[in-house]
């Protein structure tokens, strides 16, 4: 097993050191990420608030890997998966998939990734996810950023979003937002106890939300400085 080496960082006004990634060799052939020594950035937030259109910018800004656990579920149904049913069904009824399935989807992308920061996109959706994440992972967010905006806006938003998605149909969009206020926002509860959220009115445009964003992971004494 490598070593962790404690090394400051300018990342977020959240903290000032990180911990470097343990580096260990598994089946000759493979370098793994001791998971538990990287920076993740939890985005949480309805669904059509603006997570993945702000993760774009944080990642051409600030360097890190963007990590959508919906993308990952959508492409391990392409995949031909053995799971690819049972995903794509729940889905469609915007149902949370078991943790087990998209905890192993994050953990590989983040060994795969080459890279040590990391954006995590509407994970954990609810309590179960929350509680397995960091059981498996012993991660905890460096802080959570929180997309507010109105349920009119973000249903507004879905139906115009165009990627072919079979869940973005008023009726299924009905069903992700009562999942949302009933085992998401507890999640956001839970990290707004221990001092981690960051709350950004996600109403705005593109450009002022990434305004307010920037904001989050722009380091005080720069701030200061500006
Ligand atoms: P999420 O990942 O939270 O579901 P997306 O980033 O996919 O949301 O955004 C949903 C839709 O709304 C997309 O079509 C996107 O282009 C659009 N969108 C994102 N942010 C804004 C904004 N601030 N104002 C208007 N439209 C937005
Ligand atoms: O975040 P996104 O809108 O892409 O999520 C689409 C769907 O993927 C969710 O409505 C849910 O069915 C599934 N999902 C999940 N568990 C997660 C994230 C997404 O089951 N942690
Ligand atoms: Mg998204």
């Amino acid at each position: 097993m490598g070593t962790v080496v404690e090394t400051p960082v300018k990342e977020a006004d959240a903290t000032v050191t990180v911990k470097k990634p343990t580096v260990v060799f598994v089946l000759g052939k493979h370098f793994v990420l001791a998971l538990s020594s990287v920076f993740v950035v939890i985005l949480s937030g309805g669904p059509g608030s603006g997570k993945g259109t702000q993760c774009a910018n944080i990642v051409e800004h600030f360097g890190y890997t963007h990590l959508s656990a919906g993308d990952l579920l959508r492409a391990e149904i392409k995949s031909g998966s053995e799971n690819g049913t049972m995903i794509q069904n729940m889905i469609k009824e915007g149902k949370i998939v078991p943790s087990e399935v998209t905890i192993k989807l994050l953990q590989k992308a983040m060994e795969e990734s080459g890279n040590d920061k990391f954006l995590i996109d509407g994970f954990p959706r609810n309590e179960e996810n929350r509680a397995a994440f960091e059981a498996v992972t012993k991660i905890e967010p460096e802080f959570v950023l929180f997309f507010d905006c109105s349920e009119e806006e973000m249903e507004r938003r879905i139906l115009n979003r165009n990627q072919g998605r079979e869940d973005d149909n008023v009726e299924t969009i009905r069903k992700r937002f009562k999942v949302f206020l009933e085992s998401s926002l507890p999640v956001v509860q839970y990290y707004e106890a221990k001092g981690k959220v960051r709350k950004i009115d996600a109403a705005k445009p593109v450009a002022e939300v990434f305004d307010a964003v920037k904001a989050v992971f722009t380091p005080k004494d720069e701030k200061a400085a500006a």
